[in-house]
């Protein structure tokens, strides 16, 4: 475990360097993918290609899932999960929150997560077992926290459609809970829980590549992570908190009907 995690921080530190060091002149090159609003850059690309890269040296044999790249069929039991840029339209923008986040699980299980905020000098990690770390400092989420008081960060898809359901959702939410933060990296998001910097996180449309390793780091720091009604996190929806939080907000969430489909 301690070799993929550091390994897969290695590699996450080296697409990071290359990121920052290549978005000035090149953050501009830009097409969309699922809609208008959903951008990639070329930088997302190559990214995705220097990390893809560098696994398949160490481990020729593993399977890897990537956002760009979607994933090879293979016998591996060892797959990686990777978002190039968790956070473009921030990137494109030249706002400091995206990362790069690279997680690998065996047989299903995440065994390592690593998250790096390379505008923010921050990496976090995360090893099954091994506890959440932000650089040398140990990560305990936030507890005790009731729902009137805690501070939500969430994000919203892509699509139009979906959106109208998620602002009708926050909108009841909202009045209820200390306040709200959108911060445009999901992967941040459940880090910055870990960290105690929010309380908790929802999200529906999220997928693997951007909770996989934030959600390693999200329970090794003490927090639950799951869908709604039981459910375990899934694309469907996404909820994180520590213990009593999370059935505060999954109970107020399963009311507002929060998974609805547009
Ligand atoms: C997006 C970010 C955002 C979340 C979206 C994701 P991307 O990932 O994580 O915070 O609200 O649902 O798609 O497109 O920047 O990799
Ligand atoms: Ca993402
Ligand atoms: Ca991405």
């Amino acid at each position: 475990m301690t070799d993929f995690l550091q390994l897969a921080e290695d590699i996450a530190r080296e697409a990071g360097h290359m990121l920052l060091a290549k978005r000035p002149t090149m953050s501009e090159e830009v097409e969309t993918k699922s809609s208008p609003t959903d951008v990639v850059t070329a930088l997302d690309k190559a990214s995705e290609e220097l990390i893809r890269e560098r696994i398949l040296a160490a481990r020729p044999d593993d399977r890897i899932l990537g956002e760009e790249g979607g994933e090879e069929p293979g016998e591996s039991d060892v797959r990686w999960v990777v978002d190039p840029i968790d956070g473009t339209v921030n990137f494109l923008y030249g706002l400091p929150d995206w990362a790069v986040s690279i997680a690998v699980e065996v047989g299903g299980q995440a065994v390592a997560g690593v998250v790096n905020v390379p505008a923010r000098g921050e990496v976090y990690t995360a090893s099954l077992g091994g506890g959440a770390w932000l650089g040398a400092e140990r990560l305990r989420c936030n507890t005790g926290v009731p729902l009137s008081q805690a501070l939500v960060a969430t994000g919203f898809g892509y699509s139009a459609a979906r959106r109208v359901v998620q602002g009708q959702v926050v909108a009841e939410v909202l009045p209820r809970v200390r306040d709200i933060r959108r911060g445009g990296s999901c992967a941040i998001d459940i880090c910055s829980l870990a960290a105690g910097r929010v309380d908790a996180y929802y999200e529906r449309g999220v997928n693997q590549w951007d909770f996989a390793a934030a959600g390693l780091v999200a329970t090794e720091s003490g927090a639950t992570l799951g869908g709604l009604r039981g459910k375990q996190v899934s694309p469907e929806f996404a909820l994180c908190a520590a213990p009593g939080l999370f059935g505060e907000l999954h109970d107020l969430l399963v009311t507002l009907d929060a998974d609805r489909q547009p």
